[in-house]
């Protein structure tokens, strides 16, 4: 008797519980309200198990760091001598070591590193060399955070694999700015962008749904025209959003096509391998009766 109003009672707890369940599942719609747009796909030839970077992209990609981002974000994982070697923006097959490249000696020249002068012991600045890594733009994060309305530029090293679908993202979120919509409470040093992650239910009185993405203390960084391509690809907000998407994917993991075509490497021997241990197997139980 106890036993059979025990198992009723726990049947009932059950159907409540997924009640509840249910519920909750239901409600998620709503509590997700904003949440940033898909990125768009930037068309990477870096994509996909035997993809590779396009040079000439990457070329194009370090130009637009050097010149636009450069000024706001560190890439203090790089040194110079890395955009020569192999899979690399200006790896060259005459001059296999990077620390010889002559791009990269003309690239690294152009730019002021800080230094110690070994005479006086004073800082100085001075011409940088392919064994330098990119210098940052401020002294430290405090300064960073000072010049940037209070929110710090991050480091662009490893840019690419800290956000989900990194390239994408990025090439998305630089060229994805719009207009903030009428009815969104927008701060002075703030900017509006749908791929940016947040949530702008609190800021929102206009019409219809809440709009998607969030804010960022990034100002559009980039216009057409702005960087000087000459290898006659288009000078507009979208390829340079591309080129240097596809530029911080590449740095933040420079081996990754070696890694690929050694993995390729392995399958094939893989592959004939348990061909000739099938052929060996045959051979040895040969007239064996099994
Ligand atoms: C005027 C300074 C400035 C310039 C120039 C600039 N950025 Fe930024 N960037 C910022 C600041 C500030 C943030 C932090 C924004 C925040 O957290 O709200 C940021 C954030 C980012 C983020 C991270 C967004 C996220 O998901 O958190 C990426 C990626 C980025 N910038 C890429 C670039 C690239 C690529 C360029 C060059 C085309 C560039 N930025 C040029 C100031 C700048």
């Amino acid at each position: 008797m106890t036993l059979k109003t025990n198992i009723q009672s726990m049947k009932k707890t059950l159907v409540l519980i997924a009640l509840a369940a249910g519920l909750s599942m239901a409600a998620q719609p709503t509590l997700a309200a904003g949440g940033a747009e898909h990125p768009r796909k930037g068309g990477f030839s870096f994509e996909g198990p035997f993809g590779t970077f396009d040079q000439g992209q990457l070329q194009r990609g370090y130009k637009v760091y050097r010149e636009v981002c450069a000024s706001c974000h560190s890439m203090s994982l790089m040194h110079f001598r890395t955009l020569a070697e192999p899979g690399g923006p200006f790896y060259d097959a005459h001059q296999v070591n990077p620390a010889e490249n002559r791009f990269v000696k003309v690239l690294a020249a152009e730019v002021q590193v800080p230094d110690i002068d070994t005479e006086t012991g004073e800082p100085v600045m001075r011409d940088a060399v392919p064994a330098d890594r990119f210098p940052s733009p401020y002294l430290n994060a405090t300064a960073a955070a000072g010049a940037n309305g209070g929110a710090a530029p991050p480091d662009l090293s490893v840019m690419a694999k800290a956000r989900h679908d990194g390239a994408n993202y990025i090439y998305s979120l630089l060229s994805g700015y719009r207009a903030a919509p009428a009815g969104l409470k927008i701060g002075p040093t703030q900017y509006y962008n749908p791929y940016m992650a947040g949530d702008l239910t609190s800021y929102w009185s206009g019409e219809g749904h809440v709009p998607p993405g969030g804010f960022i203390a990034m100002p559009p960084p980039l216009m057409d025209g702005q960087v000087t391509y000459d290898d006659g690809s288009a000078e507009t907000v979208d390829q340079y959003s591309k080129d240097v998407a596809a530029f911080i994917a590449w740095a933040s993991d420079p081996k990754q096509v070696q890694r690929k075509r050694s993995g390729l490497g392995v399958l094939i021997f893989l592959f004939l391998f348990a061909g000739v241990t099938y052929v060996s197997y045959r051979r040895i139980w040969k007239g064996v009766a099994h």
